[in-house]
């Protein structure tokens, strides 16, 4: 499939998709939207691909934000009628059940950086730079800022990025616990990748109920978290996977998975 403002392509179990706008730092505008919006419905569709990763093309960002030449145009009549920035959260986060991972290779501003805290997690480049500095347009997060980056980093430390818009540099952020991991820039793809096949080779029924129950740890109270960890916990042992896992542990070999 080729796109206008994404790459994608796939390296075994792996797909790996690129904005791929550098001259405007990657900047989301509405065609990046509808085009991620088909791209990862084909990964969430395709049975052979078990992890993706989400990068930025160039050396220098991630994305820079949503378009703010594009934005700059509209009404706010034209935003709310259009419930402007609902889809992100709708079509990409939730309906990719499958692990997906934003591989940060720069800037990480505004809705670069609410995109990749959409991902299950980030690994950053050590040039990686987060923030969310929205205030300074006039306007504030719109994509999920305001409640992601607080989960991830606590109220002091997101209010005082929001407050002030400044940037936060990787090693920050993964002080604050907003990355997982941070590693050389020239190394980041390698290192993505890598960890993206790993989690391909897991047993893919099992990575997408260990996706949902990290997920409802934000969403549930806890007893209702620890009902769903439980019924999903009893789901995964009828599996053919859970067998087979068992029977690959006991007689010391890897596991050849059904994924069911
Ligand atoms: N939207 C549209 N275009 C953008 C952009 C954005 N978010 N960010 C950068 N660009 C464009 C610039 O306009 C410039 O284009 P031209 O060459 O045509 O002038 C090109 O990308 C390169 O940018 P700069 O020349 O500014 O590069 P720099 O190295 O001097 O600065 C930067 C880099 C600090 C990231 C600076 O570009 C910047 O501050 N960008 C805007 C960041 C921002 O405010 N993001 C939040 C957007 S609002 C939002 O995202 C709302 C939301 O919550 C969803």
């Amino acid at each position: 499939m080729s796109y206008e403002t994404i790459l994608t392509e796939t390296d075994g179990a792996v797909t790996i998709i690129t904005l791929n706008r550098p001259k405007a730092l990657n900047a989301l505008s509405s065609v990046v939207l509808e085009e991620l919006i088909d791209a990862f419905a084909a990964y969430q569709a395709d049975d052979s691909q078990l992890c993706a990763i989400l990068t930025g093309s160039g050396d220098k960002a991630f994305a820079a934000g949503a378009d703010i030449k594009e934005m700059s145009e509209k009404a706010a009549a034209d935003f709310y009628l259009q419930d402007f920035f609902a889809k992100w959260t709708s079509h990409i986060v939730k309906t990719t059940r499958k692990p997906w991972i934003a591989a940060v290779n720069g800037f990480a501003l505004g809705g670069g950086c609410e995109l990749a805290m959409m991902a299950d997690f980030i690994i950053a480049s050590e040039n990686a730079k987060f923030g969310q500095p929205e205030i300074k347009l006039g306007v504030a997060p719109g994509m999920g800022g305001s409640q992601r980056l607080t989960r991830a980093v606590g109220k002091s430390k997101a209010m005082e990025m929001c407050l002030t818009g400044r940037m936060m540099g990787a090693e920050e952020a993964e002080r604050s616990n907003l990355v997982a991991k941070v590693v050389p820039h020239e190394e980041l793809m390698a290192e993505a990748k890598k960890t993206a096949a790993l989690i391909a080779s897991m047993p893919p029924m099992a990575a997408i109920a260990n996706k949902e129950m990290v997920n409802s740890a934000f969403e549930m109270t806890l007893d209702q978290g620890l009902v769903q960890e439980r019924r999903l916990f009893q789901i995964l042992t009828a599996s053919e996977d859970k067998k087979e896992g068992m029977a690959a542990f006991i007689d010391k070999r890897d596991g050849n998975w059904k994924g069911r």
